[in-house]
């Protein structure tokens, strides 16, 4: 199901991607994500306009843990060749391989600027963003894009992008089968993507609501896509990697025992505490409702670990997870 694929300058051996995603995808949630067994991960998204004036904040965006054996791919946003050049450039000397362009979100932040999905409106423009990206990042990089399939519904914007940053060099599209006016609601409609399959030479990566391996087979086929990207169902349940890479080997799978995850709880907690902090125990609110989600006691765990005020507490907690 998943054969490795080659790009101008990477292969990526397994083509199932952990998704960018803001405010989830910093350097704890992307150790756990590998330790459950995703194999290709990206940072969250980075604003080039800021990283091309080196704000400190977002040059944070683009540190690498020591436990980061594998280095994510980065993701960049920005409706200015030249500017979002200049951060690939950055990026290739941080030592980033695979820069990805969000022409998908539809945050106002990011349209506001002309940014992510607005892209879609201007597919020369994006053309020209992806070529001016390739140029500057050289040899050290593979340039690539991750779409919506439109603006709304039967707009048929999606293939001309595709011709465009294909042609510009971008070595993968990923498609979230979903338009900028449906959001996040509603099924993804992962067939409308397999038309653009036929004009594409390049890999062609499929997205939205896969939860396991039956749903990312079926939205593999129904778009013709060469591999698939998870969001939602992998912060939630980042061991989904596992599952669906154990069942591809036609290996039993089953889901982490409530001890098991208490574990992960921990690691996270750990990783949490080692690179951020100050914020260790507000960002283990949601990971930790994520994580026990399903679990005997959740509900009170949730709540208990909402009223946590230190890193030390959250700890005790979690300790107490399934201990019984
Ligand atoms: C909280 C949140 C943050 C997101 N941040 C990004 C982002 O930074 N870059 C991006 O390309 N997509 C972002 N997305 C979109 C996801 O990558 C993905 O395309 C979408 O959630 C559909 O996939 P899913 O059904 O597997 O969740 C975000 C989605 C969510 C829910």
């Amino acid at each position: 199901m998943f054969h490795p694929l080659q790009l101008r300058h990477n292969t990526i051996d397994t083509p199932l991607f952990m998704a960018p995603v803001a405010g989830v995808c910093n350097i704890p949630f992307r150790v756990i994500a590998r330790e459950q067994g995703c194999p290709n991960i990206f940072t969250e998204m980075v604003s080039s306009e800021a990283l091309s004036r080196h704000i400190p904040k977002t040059v944070e965006f683009l540190r690498v843990g020591a436990e980061e054996r594998l280095r994510p791919f980065v993701q960049l946003f920005g409706a200015n060749p030249a500017t979002m050049a200049q951060s690939a450039r950055i990026c290739t000397e941080e030592g980033f391989t695979l820069i990805d362009i969000n022409m998908g979100c539809p945050v106002k932040k990011v349209v506001r600027s002309g940014s992510g999905v607005e892209l879609m409106q201007h597919p020369q423009l994006a053309g020209e963003i992806v070529s001016q990206m390739v140029a500057a990042a050289g040899a050290c990089a593979d340039i690539t894009v991750k779409t919506r399939l439109g603006l709304i519904h039967g707009d048929e914007l999606l293939p001309e992008l595709a011709l465009q940053v294909q042609q510009a060099g971008a070595s993968m599209l990923t498609v979230h089968a979903r338009t900028r006016s449906d959001g996040f609601g509603g099924q993804a409609r992962w067939h409308e993507v397999a038309p653009i399959k036929s004009l594409l030479h390049i890999p062609l990566i499929i997205n939205g609501d896969i939860t396991d391996y039956p749903s990312a087979c079926l939205a593999m086929e129904q778009s013709r896509a060469d591999g698939a990207m998870i969001a939602r169902e992998g912060y939630t349940r980042p061991w989904i990697f596992r599952e669906i890479l154990s069942q591809v080997r036609g290996q039993a799978t089953c889901e982490p025992t409530p001890r098991q995850i208490r574990e992960i709880l921990l690691r996270h907690l750990d990783l949490l505490c080692q690179y951020m902090p100050e914020r260790a125990h507000i960002l283990m609110r949601k990971h930790g409702s994520w994580y026990s989600k399903g679990t005997p006691g959740s509900s009170e765990f949730r709540q208990a670990l909402n009223s946590c005020t230190d890193s030390a507490q959250v700890r005790s907690l979690i300790s107490t997870f399934a201990a019984s």
